[in-house]
């Protein structure tokens, strides 16, 4: 018998306003056919005035509750990962607990930017497996809108807003195979080394204030595409897998073309890949389970199908999951 954490349902919740490509031509010196070509972004949601990451990581998080037929009382811990919390302290988790009535357990927040879904999905994963809880509330959610500097062209055009949360369970029906359900192998990575080449200018212990991103793009995509194609490498080996047994790659939406590479290097027709960036835009640590939920809701990935899930984001942390819906 082998325990495994398996995704027991998704929620997901978006911001109602959309800015589009031709909204931001009118705000900074770019154009609809630049953002498209260079980053495959056509829209994104900005949050409404006053709403913050923790109404989107609850929205997300009961849609996900309500699927899963459990109730808060039921929910031994939540992670809620986040780059950009409502305040410093007490974290979204903790208030995403309160609202949903969560048992009174683990609540804390996981910072490892746009990787932040994937290090989520590991540690929530240790609880499950170590029998410290039974089932895990996991939040992607992240309101950018707040931390891109809206006079940044090379920034403000490629991020958006948005939750995706999914509720892991411990099952014990695994056989200790690639066939089981659930998590099957997670694989994180940081280079502490490499931290000026995407950050925010500012925080608590330094300014004071909350600062906006800073990012050499070319460096990044350059790092996303070595990274990628190195972390799903080990994955496959680890499982001893081909790339052909793979239903669904799920990577981080950052930019069309990072998708495409990686696509590439697996040998993957781009109909294996989900893809929300167009839609989405870079929605950091959201962008996973909001693409997650997209396309399950669709009924595209389906129980039982293999998905592998890669994301690089600042630090520079990256890793990758291989997961059996
Ligand atoms: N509109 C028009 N022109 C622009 C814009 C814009 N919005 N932004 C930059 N340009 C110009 C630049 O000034 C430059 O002009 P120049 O040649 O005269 O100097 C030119 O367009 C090319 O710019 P590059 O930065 O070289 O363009 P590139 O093809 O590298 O694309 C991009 C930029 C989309 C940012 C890409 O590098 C990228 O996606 N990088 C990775 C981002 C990423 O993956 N982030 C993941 C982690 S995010 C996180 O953790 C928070």
């Amino acid at each position: 018998m082998t325990v495994r954490s398996v995704i027991k349902a998704c929620g997901a919740y978006l911001p109602e306003k959309i800015l589009t490509n031709a909204d931001l031509e009118k705000m900074v010196d770019t154009s609809d056919e630049w953002i498209v070509q260079r980053s495959g972004i056509r829209e994104r949601r900005i949050a409404a005035e006053g709403e913050t990451t923790v109404d989107m990581a609850v929205k997300a998080g009961q849609e996900a509750l309500t699927r899963s037929g459990y109730e808060g009382s039921d929910i031994d811990g939540v992670i809620v990962c986040t780059s950009t919390p409502n305040h410093t302290f007490p974290s979204v988790a903790a208030e995403v607990q309160a609202a949903l009535n969560l048992r009174i357990g683990p609540a804390f927040d996981l910072q490892a930017v746009c990787s932040g879904f994937v290090y989520g999905l590991s540690v929530a994963d240790m609880f499950i497996k170590t029998g410290q809880a039974r089932r895990m509330l996991l939040i992607g959610a992240e309101k950018f809108s707040s931390i891109v500097d809206w006079n940044d062209r090379t920034t403000c055009v490629l991020f958006g807003d948005g939750a995706g949360a999914v509720v892991l369970e411990a099952d014990e029906s695994g056989q200790g195979t690639v066939d089981d359900r659930g998590i099957l192998s997670t694989h994180l990575y940081a280079d502490g080394t490499q931290k000026d080449i995407l950050y925010v200018n500012g925080g608590p212990a330094t300014t004071g204030e909350s600062g906006h991103i800073v990012m050499e793009g070319k460096e990044v995509f350059r790092s996303a595409v070595k990274y990628m194609s190195g972390v799903v490498a080990e994955v496959l080996e680890c499982n001893q897998i081909t790339s052909e047994q793979i239903d669904w790659l799920l990577p981080h939406q950052a930019n069309i073309r990072i998708l495409e590479a990686a696509a590439k290097k697996l040998g993957m027709s781009m109909d294996k890949v989900i893809v929300t960036v167009d839609r989405h835009g870079n929605t950091s640590a959201a962008s996973i389970p909001l693409a997650l939920a997209e396309a399950v809701e669709q009924g595209r990935v389906k129980q039982g199908d293999l998905l592998l899930i890669e994301a690089l984001g600042a630090g520079l942390t990256w890793g990758a999951a291989l997961v059996r819906f």
